[in-house]
């Protein structure tokens, strides 16, 4: 394995992190890598926002968690629950990445391509990370979207499209198992 592949294989999502915040250097490492994403027809509809403001990660944490709390179908809110009810596991820093949503399937899919990158650069790096869709639950009330986009500076029409979580692991696990049957040879 060369060390691209080796990378992709150690990347897993970490849920427990410790209190200590990553280097600027590092962490615009990590953004560079993510605007290094491919994007259709380069359209590159996205901003990388990165978090280090613990009140804004806890105060999002917070609405996330009321919002999942009250929602009719408690499945998502009890699995968090089960892993010990943070949202954000700790993390001490978030990229969030706000996309165009005028074209939102196609920005979605270069939203996910960018979070990859993330995961991956800091990964490379040795920081901890996991891609979490669900910071969108801060926004999912409408209640405080509107404070949550003017504090993370998105742009103006921008919409969330997803984040990943960074920082020091504290406890590590392994990635999951792939499956080998998934994947299919015509020819
Ligand atoms: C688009 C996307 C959204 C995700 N959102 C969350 C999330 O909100 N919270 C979380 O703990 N994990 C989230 N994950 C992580 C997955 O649960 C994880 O990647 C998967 O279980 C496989 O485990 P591994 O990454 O350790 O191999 C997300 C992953 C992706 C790709």
């Amino acid at each position: 394995m060369n060390e691209t592949l080796e990378v992709i294989a150690k990347r897993y999502a970490c849920r427990d992190y410790k209190d200590e915040m990553i280097p600027d250097e590092q962490l615009r490492a990590i953004a560079e890598a993510a605007i290094q994403a491919p994007s259709g027809m380069n359209r590159q509809p996205w901003r990388v926002i990165v978090v280090k403001d613990r009140e804004l990660i806890k105060d999002m944490e917070a609405e996330g968690m009321s919002y999942m709390a009250g929602m009719e179908d408690k499945s998502t809110y009890n699995r968090i629950m089960e892993r010990g009810g943070r949202l954000f596991y700790g993390a001490p820093c978030m990229i969030v990445v706000p996309i165009d949503p005028t074209q939102y399937a196609a920005a979605m899919l270069d939203c996910g391509i960018l979070c990859q990158n993330i995961a991956l650069a800091a990964t490379s790096l040795g920081i901890a990370n996991v891609i979490c869709g669900l910071t969108g639950m801060a926004f999912a009330s409408g209640k405080r979207s509107e404070e949550f986009s003017k504090r993370l500076g998105f742009p103006e029409g921008y919409a969330y499209g997803c984040s990943v979580l960074l920082g020091y692991a504290n406890t590590t696990k392994e990635p999951h198992v792939p499956d080998q049957e998934k994947i299919i040879f015509v020819g």
